[in-house]
C-alpha cells in the first residue's frame, strides 16, 4: 500500500470509486482542475501490485483532495473503496494532508452531511471539533455539520 500524487490517469479509477461510494458527484473536469490547480493536494491510495501471473498494475484504494491555502486549508473529499474500508487507508490519507500544515495557527476546514456517521466518527478520531452547522445546506435538505483541526491548539 503506497500514497502518491494524483494524476490524470487515475482519473478512470477515481471516478469509478467516486460512483462506487455514491457520496459526491463530481465530473472528470473537477478533478481534472484539481488536480492541475497549484494550491491542490490531490493524493490516491494503491496497492502494492503485482501478482503472479506477471501482472504489474496497481489498484486504487482510496482518495483525498486538499486545498492548502495558507494557513487555512480545506479537506474537500476523502474516500476509501468500501472493501478496504476501516483498514487505516482513510487515516493515511488524512495524514498526508494534514502533515502539509506546518505552522501552529495552521487549520483544516471541512463540511459533511450530518447523516454520514462514518465520515463523522473518522473525523472525530482524527481531532476535527464541529464548530458550526449549516440548515438545508445540501441540495435534497440535509444540514452540513462544518468541522476544523486545528494544528496546535493554543490553550
Ligand atoms: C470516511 C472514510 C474515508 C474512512 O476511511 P477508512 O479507510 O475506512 O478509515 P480508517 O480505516 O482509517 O478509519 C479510522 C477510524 O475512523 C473511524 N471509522 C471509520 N469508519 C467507521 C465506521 N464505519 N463506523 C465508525 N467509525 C468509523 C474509526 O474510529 C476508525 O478507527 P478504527 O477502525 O480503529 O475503529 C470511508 O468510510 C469512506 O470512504 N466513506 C465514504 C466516502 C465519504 O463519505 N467520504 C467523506 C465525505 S467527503
Amino acid at each position: 500500500m503506497q500514497l502518491r500524487e494524483m494524476t490524470e490517469n487515475d482519473l478512470p479509477p477515481v471516478l469509478e470509486l467516486q460512483r462506487e461510494l455514491a457520496f459526491q458527484d463530481w465530473n472528470e473536469k473537477q478533478f481534472l482542475s484539481e488536480i492541475r490547480a497549484s494550491y491542490a493536494y490531490c493524493v490516491v491510495c494503491e496497492d502494492d501490485g503485482g501478482s503472479p501471473n506477471g501482472d504489474t498494475s496497481r489498484a486504487l484504494l482510496g482518495y483525498a483532495i486538499f486545498h492548502l491555502l495558507g494557513s487555512d486549508s480545506e479537506l474537500l473529499s476523502i474516500a476509501t473503496r468500501t472493501s478496504e474500508q476501516r483498514k487505516g487507508i482513510g487515516s493515511q490519507l488524512l495524514k498526508a494532508g494534514l502533515n502539509k500544515l506546518t505552522e501552529s495557527e495552521d487549520q483544516c476546514f471541512l463540511e459533511v452531511r450530518k447523516g454520514n456517521v462514518k465520515a463523522r466518527a473518522f473525523y472525530e478520531k482524527h481531532g476535527f471539533k464541529q464548530y458550526n452547522v449549516r440548515k438545508n445546506y445540501y441540495s435534497d435538505g440535509e444540514d452540513a455539520i462544518l468541522y476544523v483541526f486545528k494544528n496546535a491548539p493554543t490553550a
